[in-house]
């Protein structure tokens, strides 16, 4: 799987060009495009910028050289890759299962070439198997999960080591157990009128390209948005 991984990370690399912005995904996929952009940098003397989705991306960004800035110093992102958990036909997606939604969305909103890497695994045809991540403020994060469970959405705060895991940006994560999503939009136009939710994971037509590694070599799907 890491093999699959590490092509999909490094096909996505040849989108990168010298001068660019970059946004640098997080996860275990975004992972092997941040070390190929880190390998370029220092072998090929790659000039880029990168604007990072998690502080594990940036520690490993500083780590490999790669010169940063804050997504409150740029106006536009050239190219963004990043991971995500479940991808359907439509270019609708869920991601937030490494609980980097809210900085991952933030990076990806003013971003010309948004690019997933993925592999095969990640594709469905309805999303909702995989636990939608909903990043909440913590003042209210009780109440909101009991207006959850009134819904039947089955939801549960993210724990790590027996506590509550609490993103970079200090706010929970309730996860929904939908099994099915049978309207993404809808789904994501009522977490976002919903008072106490910051950000939730479906990224619904953001993305413009998915590299998507199989068994039988790699698959580039483009929307034509
Ligand atoms: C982190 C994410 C990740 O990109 C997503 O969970 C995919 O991760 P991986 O490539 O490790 O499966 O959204 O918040």
């Amino acid at each position: 799987m890491d093999e699959l991984k590490k092509i999909a990370g490094v096909t996505a690399a040849q989108y990168v060009k010298d001068g660019m912005t970059v946004g640098l995904g997080t996860g275990s996929t975004a992972y092997f495009f941040v070390e190929e952009i880190g390998r370029r940098v220092k072998e090929e003397g790659l000039s880029v910028v990168g604007v990072t989705t998690s502080s594990q991306t940036t520690a490993q960004a500083e780590s490999l050289g790669i010169p940063l800035k804050s997504a409150d110093d740029i106006d536009v992102i050239d190219v963004t890759v990043d991971g995500a958990d479940e991808v359907d036909p439509n270019f609708n997606g869920i991601k937030g299962g490494g609980g980097a939604l809210l900085m991952e969305k933030i990076v990806a909103t003013p971003t010309k070439d948004y690019i997933w890497v993925v592999d095969e695994s990640k594709l469905v045809d309805t999303l909702g198997a995989f636990k939608l991540p909903v990043e909440v403020v913590q003042y209210g994060s009780e109440r909101l999960l009991r207006v959850f469970e009134a819904k039947g959405y089955k939801p549960a705060f993210r724990q790590v080591n027996g506590k509550r895991f609490v993103t970079d940006m200090g706010n929970f994560i309730i996860d929904l157990d939908l099994g099915k999503i049978a309207d993404a939009d809808a789904l994501a136009n009522e977490l976002d009128h919903t008072v106490g939710v910051v950000e939730h994971g479906l990224f619904n037509g953001m993305v413009n390209k998915v590299i998507v590694a199989g068994k039988d070599g790699v698959q580039i799907l483009e929307s034509d948005k």
